[in-house]
């Protein structure tokens, strides 16, 4: 069984690559299912076919949903739901306003989340290939160590919240049924799609990017917050790259600024492997086209492999009371090294080779206090 989760901003390609992922999967023999978590839903355009939050063959061994968050809170979280807009009602919040309230923060990760342990746990398939989501909340709540019981405990906090101040006022508002027996449940199902997360050999975190300025960092910060949180990047997958040359000024203009970027991406995300796919001229939809992207983008690879496999890339620890960034860079010889921070950006220079990584916000206006190479492996400290 594995998942991939594919991340990244909006619009480069992220539902495009999952979707030549899942072809390219289902065509090798594979049972793959292939799930959009993101409420701009585009899976059923790229795929060519109307999708629902049940499962659709596409073609042999290809199932696809898109999970609809707002339909399922509507449908299924519907005391939950009721529950809190009423008490914003009640606060002087309008209907429709206390209706789009009551969608608590994490609400909508969450019931994504859980519709991922339920395909991976229902025995159907090989992969799990998700597009997800662009948010920071998203990572957010991938981040949360105990994200289960993270989720609980906001929401039993804004019950005991409402009781403590408005007992008697919110008794007519209160559902009938008890809502939070709902809730061990559900934080056992978190902590058992957290531990598949985290396990390498099942889960893979791929980021798509395009050779642009801001889309490098986003994808960055992507790498840093997956880091952070335990979780592995295995691949980059860069897309939209245009052709080599073209007798077009122009065009030429815009290749020459897509290699500067290809340079920077190169060195940015070694030492992971990265995968690059070419901005078509034609529309990239429905399984033939996606698998002849997905032969481009993987090779002779098997997108379903776990594509690297490192626990160094990057870490952060504290020793002796002090943040220490730790950077692996193998077969790097290090003849001269700068370290800087710029704004949110640490700013890596060795050699020739510029490596510039998002710093998590516990880093950020820290200043650094000193770098070594040791052993492949770079380490920055940085002050109090
Ligand atoms: N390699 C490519 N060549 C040409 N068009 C592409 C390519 N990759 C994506 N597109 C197009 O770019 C648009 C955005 O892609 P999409 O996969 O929906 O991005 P995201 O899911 O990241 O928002 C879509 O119209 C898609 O068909
Ligand atoms: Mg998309």
């Amino acid at each position: 069984m594995r998942i991939i989760l594919y991340l990244g901003k909006g619009g480069v390609g992220k539902t495009t690559v999952s979707a030549s992922t899942a072809t390219a999967i289902a065509r090798s023999g594979k049972r793959v299912l292939i799930m959009s978590t993101d409420v701009a839903h585009s899976l059923a355009d790229a795929l060519g076919v109307e999708l629902s939050s049940t499962p659709l063959e596409v073609e042999k061994n290809l199932f696809a949903m898109e999970v609809n968050v707002l339909a399922e809170i509507r449908e299924n979280w519907t005391e939950l739901y009721s529950y809190f807009s009423s008490i914003l009602m009640h606060d002087g919040a309008n209907e429709i306003v206390a209706e789009e309230l009551a969608i608590v923060p994490g609400m909508e990760e969450m019931i994504s989340l859980r519709y991922i342990w339920k395909a991976a746990k229902s025995g159907n398939y090989d992969s799990v290939v998700v597009d997800a989501a662009p948010t920071g909340e998203t990572m957010r709540l991938l981040g949360m160590p105990e994200s289960y019981g993270w989720y609980s405990e906001k929401i039993g906090g804004w019950h005991s919240k409402a009781i403590g101040f408005a007992a008697p006022l919110l008794s007519r508002f209160m559902p009938k049924k008890n809502i939070f027996k709902l809730m061990p449940e559900i934080n056992e199902h978190m902590k058992e799609l957290h531990g598949m997360l985290q396990d390498k050999s099942i889960t893979t975190f791929r980021v798509v990017l395009n050779p642009e300025n801001m889309v490098i960092k986003e994808a960055l910060r992507v790498q840093t917050y997956l880091n952070l949180f335990g979780y592995k990047l295995d691949a980059a997958v860069v897309n939209k790259v245009l052709p080599p040359n073209s007798s077009d000024p122009y065009l030429q203009a815009l290749i020459d600024q897509q290699a500067k970027y290809l340079r920077v991406i190169d060195d940015c995300f070694y030492p992971v492997p990265i995968f690059r796919a070419h901005q078509s001229t034609k529309e990239v939809i429905r399984p033939d086209r996606l698998f002849e992207l997905s032969q481009e983008i993987f090779n002779s690879k098997n997108p379903m492999d776990v594509l690297y496999m490192n626990d160094k890339t990057q870490t952060l620890e504290k020793i002796n009371g002090k943040y220490v960034l730790s950077l692996y860079l193998p077969n790097v010889e290090v003849e001269k090294l700068a370290v800087n921070i710029k704004g949110d950006e640490l700013l890596v220079d060795i050699n020739n080779f510029r490596k510039s990584i998002v710093l998590p916000n516990v880093l950020v206006g820290r200043k650094t206090e000193g770098a070594d190479f040791e052993q492949g492996t770079l380490n920055i400290t940085f002050a109090n």
